[in-house]
């Protein structure tokens, strides 16, 4: 009986200090057809043994899954056959500065964790907020803006808006996750999530800076409005991307293109130097875009790969009925082994590898973003 009382003060005690994880459930999907509800404590367990889910808690109507969506829900549209700005992205690839991401991933990964519960997290997301403005200021607010997108947790997500000038409604998002997370203890071990996803936020912040000087601060403007977006908690299952693209779903918005960078910068055998653009769980006709944006603009070729599962960010775009493509760092297998513990750092990282992701960001932003986007009807 005394050991019963014990053990429930002990229980208690955690409780009171831990909090939610003990008490609260979480509703997880597994597969395109299967959900399970576990307590939120589990879900680290489940994800410890390879078990791979998104945390659909706040959106369970959302429909399900499916692994190929542009055979239900995506709508399909005619994207560029042709690369037709080859000056002007030529232009900004000369000036991509692997110095300057250097830098901004080795200060990213100096925070000891960017656990999204985390004050680190916390922390790594004013940081970051701060260098979108710094690279972004002296744009006026009618041609940029930077927003937090706030969760019920502390670490929020951030969104770059670029407002087009002539078909604002059509959005093209460029994507990564700003998160980190040490699998075997996320609120007590480091995480510095160089590669996972630090690779893809400097990716994309470097897309961003040569954006702004090169093409916004020289007069011109997309047509179609473009969106750099940095999500909080990827690694709890999606969870901040779903609350974002739910909430664009919600609002009636239409993006016509979402591109995820997440894992950038890990190259397994430099003779065979790839990038790997995942066929599953994205669009096909955005994917075949993109293949043409790497022939036309890289030094490396791409190969087809899948995760198996909806492995990043891209998932909350497609679940939501939103074209999505993904290319990480080469084919699934040789992806780095070091994620998700302490050896995710950046000297294992090629920074001429996520040059050429950024290569990746800045032809896709400028070859659609004066693009007239035409649905297909079947
Ligand atoms: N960057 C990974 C996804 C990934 C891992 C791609 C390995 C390629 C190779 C991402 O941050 C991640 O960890 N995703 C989770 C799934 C997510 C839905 C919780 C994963 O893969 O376990
Ligand atoms: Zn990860």
């Amino acid at each position: 009986m005394k050991l019963f009382s014990f053990i429930t003060f002990i229980l208690t005690i955690v409780q009171v200090t831990v909090g939610l994880p003990f008490v609260s459930r979480r509703v997880l999907q597994l597969s395109e057809d299967t959900t399970i509800t576990v307590p939120e404590y589990e879900k680290l367990s489940l994800l410890r043994k390879g078990v791979r889910f998104i945390d659909i808690t706040e959106h369970v109507e959302l429909p399900f899954f499916n692994k190929r969506p542009e055979n239900k829900v995506v709508p399909t549209y005619k994207y560029p056959a042709l690369v037709s700005n080859d000056q002007i992205v030529q232009k900004l690839i000369d000036n991509i500065d692997k110095h300057s991401m250097y830098d901004n991933l080795a200060k990213f990964t100096s925070f000891y964790t960017r656990y999204y519960k985390s004050e680190y997290g916390y922390q790594s997301a004013q940081w970051l907020e701060q260098k979108i403005q710094n690279i972004t200021s002296g744009l006026p607010e009618k041609v940029l803006t930077v927003e937090r997108f706030s969760h019920n947790w502390k670490q929020y997500s951030i969104i770059v808006k670029i407002e087009g000038s002539e078909t604002p409604d059509d959005i093209i998002v460029m994507g990564s996750h700003q998160d980190s997370m040490n699998l075997i203890l996320p609120s007590v071990l480091a995480a510095p999530g160089a590669d996972d996803d630090g690779s893809g936020t400097v990716t994309n912040l470097e897309a961003l800076r040569l954006y702004v000087e090169y093409f916004l601060k020289k007069g011109q403007r997309p047509k179609n409005t473009v969106e750099f977006h940095f999500y909080s908690a990827e690694e709890a299952g999606l969870l901040g991307s779903l609350d974002v693209f739910t909430h664009y779903s919600t609002e009636n918005k239409r993006v016509v293109a979402m591109l995820q960078q997440d894992m950038t910068g890990y190259v397994q055998d430099p003779k065979y130097e790839h990038v790997g653009l995942v066929t599953d769980y994205t669009t096909e006709a955005l994917t075949n875009f993109v293949k043409l944006i790497i022939d036309a603009y890289l030094s490396i070729p791409y190969i087809e790969t899948e995760c198996g599962y909806a492995c990043s960010d891209h998932g909350s775009a497609t679940k939501n009925g939103f074209p999505a493509a993904f290319v990480i760092e080469s084919e699934f297998s040789k992806t780095s082994k070091y994620i998700h513990t302490t050896m995710d750092t950046l000297d294992r990282l090629s920074f001429d590898h996520m040059a050429e992701h950024t290569k990746i960001v800045i032809g896709s932003i400028i070859e659609l973003g004066d693009w007239k986007f035409a649905e297909l009807k079947n």
